[in-house]
């Protein structure tokens, strides 16, 4: 059996509008690599490069791999190396790529053959502990690739393969997020909703779902409209309306917040003027004297051994 694995996971975007803990779209804007190694010595140790927590209890991938050692009852202890390359508290799913290329490197290093749902579910643990709540659509599109449903109660990842002409525009502005940024961000949801408001949701969330099985961007991004989350949390994003705005008029056939925030992201097609979105969304920022970051970007598939 090999004693060391490298797996790679895409970066995410989480709810397309409607779909609040529920879409998830792996995207190849980012992309995090993790290697175990087995060692003698039964204890989980971290090293990288980048700046993030070393210690296992408080790094994603540190908390997957406890977890999994406990949980199939490894005799080893396992060196996790990590690259991170996903912006962390952005929006882009950065949490969940290190879980997902964690879970799935220790699978692979010990020919587990966990299933789909499985290996989402100990994907989420990390996020579970990082984030302080539960939710799969992240973890599922890194775990998993292209464009995946979830449900929960049991937990049950329905995966659809996206149009191979959907293009994504994202900005990632350059601002100081909050430590637990997803907490606060999530804190400021309303608790109750409208049944109108749950209608116009639902309705645009069935129809995504009908335009990734019919492979029409266009309806996918015609139907990235939330009345819900949307509005409660724009407030958090200096610049978010022009930046929409922008976007729109730029031809994007939709725009929303990428998970929860900051990033933006708008939905088109290959065929489209890419750049012009792009542009248009970094002046919508500009406006709001934000710099920020743009990645032209395709779904992608998901976590994968590399070596
Ligand atoms: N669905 C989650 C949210 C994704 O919007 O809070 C962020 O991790």
């Amino acid at each position: 059996m090999a004693s060391s694995v490298t797996v790679r996971a895409p970066s995410s975007t989480a709810n397309l509008g409607p779909g609040f803990d529920v879409f998830g779209l792996a995207v190849d804007a980012f992309f995090d690599e993790i290697t175990l190694t087995k060692t003698k010595e039964k204890k989980v140790t971290i090293t990288t490069k980048d700046n993030i927590p070393t210690n296992p209890n408080h790094n994603t991938a540190g908390l997957v791999i406890q977890n999994m050692i406990k949980k199939f009852r490894t005799k080893d202890g396992i060196q996790i190396t990590i690259k991170k390359e996903v912006p962390a508290g952005f929006g882009m799913g950065s949490s969940a790529a290190s879980a997902a290329a964690a879970a799935l490197a220790f699978d692979k290093l010990y020919r587990l053959n966990l299933d789909d749902n499985l290996l989402v579910e100990l994907a989420g643990f990390g996020e579970k502990a990082s984030a302080g709540s539960v939710h799969y659509d992240n973890v599922a599109a890194s775990v998993l690739g292209g464009f995946v449903i979830v449900r929960t109660d049991p937990l049950d990842v329905i995966k659809i393969d996206p149009p191979t002409s959907l293009r994504m525009c994202i900005a990632v502005p350059k601002l100081a997020v909050p430590k637990k940024k997803t907490k606060v961000s999530r804190g400021v949801i309303p608790k109750k909703i409208s049944l109108s408001d749950s209608i116009i949701n639902l309705s645009n969330a069935a129809a995504i779902v009908a335009g990734f099985m019919r492979k029409d961007p266009e309806m996918i991004g015609n139907s990235i409209r939330d009345v819900i989350v949307e509005p409660a949390r724009q407030h958090m994003i200096p610049g978010f309306a022009k930046v929409k705005y922008n976007a729109i008029e730029a031809g994007a056939f939709g725009v929303t917040i990428s998970g929860a925030g900051p990033s933006v992201i708008a939905f088109s097609k290959s065929s489209a003027n890419l750049k012009k979105i792009s542009a248009a969304m970094e002046k919508g920022f500009a406006h709001a004297k934000t710099d920020c970051l743009t990645v032209i970007c395709k779904p992608s598939k998901g976590a994968t051994k590399i070596r």
